[in-house]
This record gives C-alpha cells, sequence and structure tokens, in this order.
C-alpha cells in the first residue's frame, strides 16, 4: 500500500497544476491542468479531481491548460496559400507559400531571382527570400534563375583548347580547339629530308653578301627583306641559310617547280619512316635515345607528349625535330650519327639501332646529292653554285 501511495504522490506532483478557489470549502487548491487537446470542464474540489474534456471540432489547445473553452482553429489559408496542416485538437492550422514563394507582411511573395551576374547561394525557402550573390572572379551565371548558382567558368586548356574569349560574371570562357597544326598534331617542322637537302646547300665558309645573292636566286615568291634581316639576326651563320630555305619553301609552296622537289622530299621521308616505323621504341627507349645526342637536352615531359601527340612512326623524328629546335644551330644528322655510337651501351635495342643508321646513310647519300642538285642547279641556276664557288 505504502508503496503504490508514494508513486501516486509523485505522479501528482509531477502533472502541471494552477491555483482554484473552491468556493465550498473556502479554500485555494491546487487543481490538475488538462493536457494538450483538452479543456477544464469541472474544476477541481476537495473531494474531485479536475474534469477534462476534449476539444470540439475546429478548436485546439496546444498545451497543458486550465482554460474553460479550446480556441477556435482561426488561421485561413489565403491565395497563393495551401493548407500545410489541417487543424487538429493540439494544433491550429499552418498554412504555407505555394512552391515559389515566401511569406513577407502577410503575402505570400515570389523568390527574388538573381539576375545574370548573380548567382543562388541560398535558395527561398516558404518563409525566406532568394539570397544572389555576385558570381567570384572564375565564375558566371547567364541566366536569371531564382535556383541557379554561379557556374565555373569552362576550364579551355583542361580540355585541350584555348580560349578563344575570356568569360566574365555574365559570360562563360568560350573555346576554341587549337587549329595551330604543330599544337593539335605531332607537328614536324622541318623534316629529316628537308634538313638534310638545305643542309647540302649550306656553304662551309660564308661571305658577309651570301645571304642576299641566295635571296635574289631563288625562284617564285621573294622573301622579304624584313624576314631576312629577321633571320641574320636571330640565327648564326650556318643556320641563316636553313632558315632562309625553310622559309622559301613554306612561301612557295604550290608552285611547280617546288612542288617537284617535294615530291622527291616525300619519296625521301616515306623511305625513313620505313626505316623508323618498325622501330616501336618505348618511353625508355626515346629517352635513352633522347639523352645519347650531344648539346641540350630534349626534356622528358617533351618526351611524354610527344609519344601522346605524335604516331609511333613519327615519334622518334619529332624528338629530332624538338632537339633541333632547342640546338638551333645544330645539324640533326651529325647528332643523330654522334648519338648512335653511343646507343649500345645502353642495352639499346639492335634493331632501331641498325635503322637510324640507314637513315642517316640515306641522309648522306648520292640520292639526297641528286636532290640537292636538281634544287641548286635546275631551279635555282648557277647563282647559288657561284656562291658556293666563292665561298668554298
Ligand atoms: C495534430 O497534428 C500534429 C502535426 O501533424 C501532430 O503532431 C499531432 O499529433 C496531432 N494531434 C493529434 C491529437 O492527433
Ligand atoms: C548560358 O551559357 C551556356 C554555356 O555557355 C549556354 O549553353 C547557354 O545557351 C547560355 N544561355 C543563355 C541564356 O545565354
Ligand atoms: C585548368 O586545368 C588545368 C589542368 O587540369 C589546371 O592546371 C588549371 O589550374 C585549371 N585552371 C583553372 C582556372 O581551374
Ligand atoms: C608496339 O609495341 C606494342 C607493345 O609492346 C604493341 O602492342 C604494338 O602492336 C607494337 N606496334 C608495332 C607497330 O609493332
Amino acid at each position: 500500500f505504502l508503496d503504490i501511495s508514494v508513486k501516486w504522490t509523485t505522479q501528482e506532483t509531477a502533472l502541471p497544476k494552477y491555483l482554484h478557489y473552491d468556493p465550498v470549502t473556502s479554500r485555494q487548491l491546487m487543481c490538475d491542468q488538462c493536457p494538450p487537446g483538452t479543456y477544464v470542464k469541472q474544476h477541481c474540489t476537495a473531494t474531485k479531481k479536475t474534469e477534462c474534456a476534449p476539444c470540439p471540432d475546429q478548436y485546439y489547445a496546444e498545451d497543458w491548460n486550465n482554460n474553460d473553452e479550446c480556441q477556435y482553429c482561426n488561421i485561413v489559408c489565403k491565395e497563393l496559400q495551401y493548407v500545410k496542416q489541417e487543424c487538429n485538437s493540439t494544433q491550429n492550422r499552418v498554412c504555407e507559400c505555394t512552391e515559389g514563394r515566401y511569406l513577407e507582411l502577410e503575402f505570400c511573395i515570389r523568390h527574388t531571382e538573381c539576375p545574370p551576374g548573380f548567382g543562388v547561394v541560398q535558395p527561398g525557402t516558404p518563409e525566406s527570400d532568394t539570397i544572389c550573390q555576385r558570381c567570384p572572379e572564375g565564375f558566371f551565371s547567364n541566366e536569371t534563375s531564382s535556383e541557379a548558382a554561379c557556374k565555373k567558368h569552362t576550364n579551355c586548356s583542361a580540355l585541350g583548347h584555348k580560349i578563344a574569349l575570356n568569360g566574365n560574371a555574365v559570360r562563360d570562357n568560350v573555346c576554341h580547339e587549337n587549329t595551330d597544326a604543330s599544337a593539335q598534331k605531332c607537328g614536324i617542322d622541318v623534316t629529316l629530308c628537308e634538313e638534310a637537302l638545305f643542309r647540302f646547300a649550306v656553304p662551309e665558309k660564308l661571305t658577309p653578301n651570301w645571304l642576299n645573292v641566295l635571296t635574289d636566286g631563288l625562284p617564285g615568291t621573294k622573301i622579304n627583306t624584313e624576314n631576312i634581316e629577321r633571320i641574320k639576326q636571330k640565327h648564326s651563320s650556318q643556320e641563316q641559310m636553313f632558315q632562309l630555305l625553310k622559309l622559301w619553301k613554306q612561301q612557295n609552296k604550290e608552285q611547280d617547280m617546288v612542288k617537284k622537289v617535294m615530291q622527291d622530299i616525300d619519296l625521301c621521308e616515306n623511305s625513313i619512316l620505313k626505316y623508323i616505323g618498325q622501330a616501336n621504341l618505348t618511353f625508355e627507349h626515346l629517352n635513352i635515345l633522347m639523352a645519347s645526342l650531344p648539346g641540350k637536352k630534349v626534356r622528358k615531359e617533351d618526351i611524354q607528349h610527344t609519344m601522346k601527340l605524335c604516331k609511333p612512326t613519327e615519334q622518334i623524328l619529332k624528338l629530332l625535330n624538338l632537339w633541333r629546335i632547342k640546338n638551333a644551330d645544330q645539324d640533326t644528322i651529325k647528332a643523330l650519327t654522334h648519338g648512335l655510337k653511343h646507343l649500345k651501351a645502353y642495352h639499346f635495342p639492335k634493331k632501331p639501332i641498325q635503322s637510324l643508321k640507314k637513315v642517316v646513310k640515306l641522309l648522306h647519300s648520292f640520292k639526297m646529292y641528286q636532290l640537292y642538285q636538281k634544287l641548286f642547279f635546275e631551279m635555282i641556276g648557277n647563282q647559288v653554285q657561284s656562291v658556293k664557288k666563292r665561298c668554298v
């Protein structure tokens, strides 16, 4: 008994109470409150506990209370609102603005749309408006939207493209695919055959004026003085003629005479490709090969890049081309000849060594000399010949 009565007492005291004047006993009584969803139907007396009754329909009581009646469900959803929660005995009706709107001063207002140049940092809710922010550096928004955040500018270089038009806050970067052949393709600017041919034409001793004499003698579109001066300034005398012929060839590609010589050069190049095409060298091999060349070295990154861009058959040629660019005044064919002597020591596969030796041989062959003669005797005439004679 004792046990139960104690429990009863604790429970009793835990419930919320209210003070009530009992007119019968003229005393202040502590009555129990009524739980949410109910109201006080009869106050407690000295002998009776509080009598609670449920709220009638459309009335509610949210908390413990000692009210004589429940509250009326007085919230009415307005235009542009919907009933989020219907009224029940413990809660008033809950209304909310329809999708895309928020409540401000009793009105459901459309969420702000961030204009171009601005992006959404916090989308609107039924209670709050959108928060917009000016797109930071490197981001853009080209739309009016209550949802879209600023987007990152497209990274053109990551796509292997160039930026054609820089983006800003309202515009994305415009990329364009590299049309620059050397960037897109393997891009060998001077082939070994051309180099061999042009080098045949370089006299061993040079007079100060020889470049102008040669230029005058070349048929087709003349190379302008500006370019000649540029070549003279930038390159050593050995290299000058080489550069001049390269430029002349570029300018006169469409001329029949030049085309004929070019056909012969193509034949030469096909032979070289036939030799080298078999090589199928790994990165290690190419690395060793390039390391064996004298002068400034082609970097490993360039070798990797070349392997990505160039067909296997073109890789060696491209790397030699890169070496040539790095060592502007040097003779690639001589360098290759030099390198080949050292390769055996590095356990370099025999077959490619043999192929490369054949290439070197071809480039020094009588055929090349014939080609040279065709170019400089038949085409250009005796002028260069006389230059050469005078120089030698
Ligand atoms: C009234 O609605 C609310 C919200 O849905 C709910 O939590 C509560 O339990 C409901 N009350 C009753 C008595 O059903
Ligand atoms: C916004 O930019 C994107 C990506 O550049 C483009 O596809 C879209 O057409 C642009 N929209 C407008 C409205 O300019
Ligand atoms: C673009 O991409 C490249 C390579 O993935 C990276 O190095 C560079 O930092 C990027 N640029 C920007 C602006 O994100
Ligand atoms: C080159 O070597 C790779 C791997 O060793 C092989 O898959 C490929 O077929 C070879 N290519 C040629 C042309 O021999």
